[in-house]
């Protein structure tokens, strides 16, 4: 069904989200697309509905869950207390992919929160996300619906490869937004810190807050692999995310994309002389460039939200394909290319090659 022009009240008539709706207020498990990836929901309120969810992906029980609302004043019942900070952030990124981690409220069950006293939250922007949660009339808690350390569900047969027979169903929204999960931010403390990069910068949120950090955690794995000194304050982060089957290597740009190419082709013949089954992450202006048993273009290079949605829908192409070696391109880390080379250092598990 193609619901990209109905508006969200149209859409909370259809049978598919009062069933869906039905569902979640049953205590059973949804999945439904949302501006960033599919989200595999259930309801925020009960311990039973979303072990369920733990129970579906195989998430580890200390991993908490984001809960979703529809609107602001849902949230007096999901958090202790908003800072001042938060509101500013709220009244300008949602309905958005910015998640707000804040006090948490009583309400809320003890497996959303995996015994933190903070709780996750956002607002999405997505119509039949904000549909469903209106029509269920609960806060939802919802993870990305994958099995825990695949790559995230950007459609939704995605969502059926990792969860069949697992869940009650799936709302088939089409292709979900971004492409990547939102931007996790702490503003628990006196200077908001991103916990997860995602789909709202870094500039984006500093222009309106003024001064934002990142968690050392996530600059510092991005870097540094097998470093055991920092542990990210987002339990999440810490696993091995997004992982396609076969191993998987970034090639750095740092001396230029000519380098990187080059250096990316050397390896790429190498690996298919001994054998492997290789494939190429690059963009539309390095396709022709390579000689591979599978060539991804993400889109252009001048446009990182196109690489940004096509990332994890191209490393279940290369599971399905067989492939046994990934070669990916690096891009440049400011603006969304932040979530991006975060998304794709964990698929390759911290493995980065030079050019020099
Ligand atoms: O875009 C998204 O955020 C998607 C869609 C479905 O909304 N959801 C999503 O959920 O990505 P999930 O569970 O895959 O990732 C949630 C992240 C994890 O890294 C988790 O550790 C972190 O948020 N998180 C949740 N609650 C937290 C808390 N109280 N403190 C710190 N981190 C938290
Ligand atoms: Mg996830």
């Amino acid at each position: 069904h193609n619901y990209q022009n109905e508006s969200v009240d149209n859409l909370i008539k259809h049978a598919q989200i009062q069933q869906a709706a039905t569902f979640l207020r049953a205590g059973e498990t949804v999945a439904f697309p949302t501006e960033t990836v599919y989200g595999l929901g259930a309801n925020a309120l009960s311990d039973i509905a979303t072990g369920k969810i733990f129970e579906a992906k195989g998430r580890p029980s200390d991993n908490p869950l984001i809960v979703h609302i529809a609107e602001q004043n849902q949230l007096v019942d999901i958090v202790d207390n908003i800072p001042p900070l938060a509101i500013k952030l709220m009244e300008h990124f949602w309905p958005g992919p910015l998640t707000l981690v804040l006090p948490k409220g009583k309400k809320v069950c003890k497996s959303v929160s995996a015994g933190l006293d903070t709780v996750a939250v956002r607002i999405p922007q997505h119509p039949i996300a904000l549909a469903l949660l209106k029509a269920c009339q609960l806060p939802i808690a919802a993870p990305s619906a994958n099995r825990s350390g695949r790559p995230s569900p950007t459609t939704a047969e995605h969502v059926l490869e990792d969860l069949s027979g697992k869940i009650a169903g799936v709302v088939d929204g089409g292709a979900a937004g971004v492409g990547l999960e939102s931007t996790v931010v702490d503003v628990t403390g006196k200077v908001p810190m991103i916990l997860r990069p995602g789909g709202v910068t870094m500039d984006q949120l500093r222009h309106v807050v003024g001064e934002v950090l990142v968690d050392p955690a996530i600059t510092d794995s991005d870097q540094k692999h097998g470093d055991e000194a920092f542990i990210p304050k987002s339990p999440g982060v810490k696993y091995q995310h997004y992982a396609p089957k076969g191993q998987m290597w970034l090639v750095s740009e740092d001396f230029g994309l000519e380098k990187m190419r080059e250096r990316l082709q050397a390896l790429v013949k190498r690996d298919r002389e001994a054998g492997y089954r290789v494939a190429v992450l690059t963009t539309d202006e390095g396709v022709d460039q390579y000689t591979a048993d599978h060539v991804v273009s993400l889109g252009q290079r001048n446009n990182l939200d196109s690489v940004a949605s096509k990332i994890y829908a191209s490393l279940r192409t290369c599971d399905q394909m067989g492939i046994e070696r990934i070669y990916a391109e690096a891009f440049p880390k400011s603006g969304v290319g932040m979530a991006i080379m975060n998304r794709l250092l964990k698929a390759a598990d911290g493995k980065m090659l030079g050019t020099e």
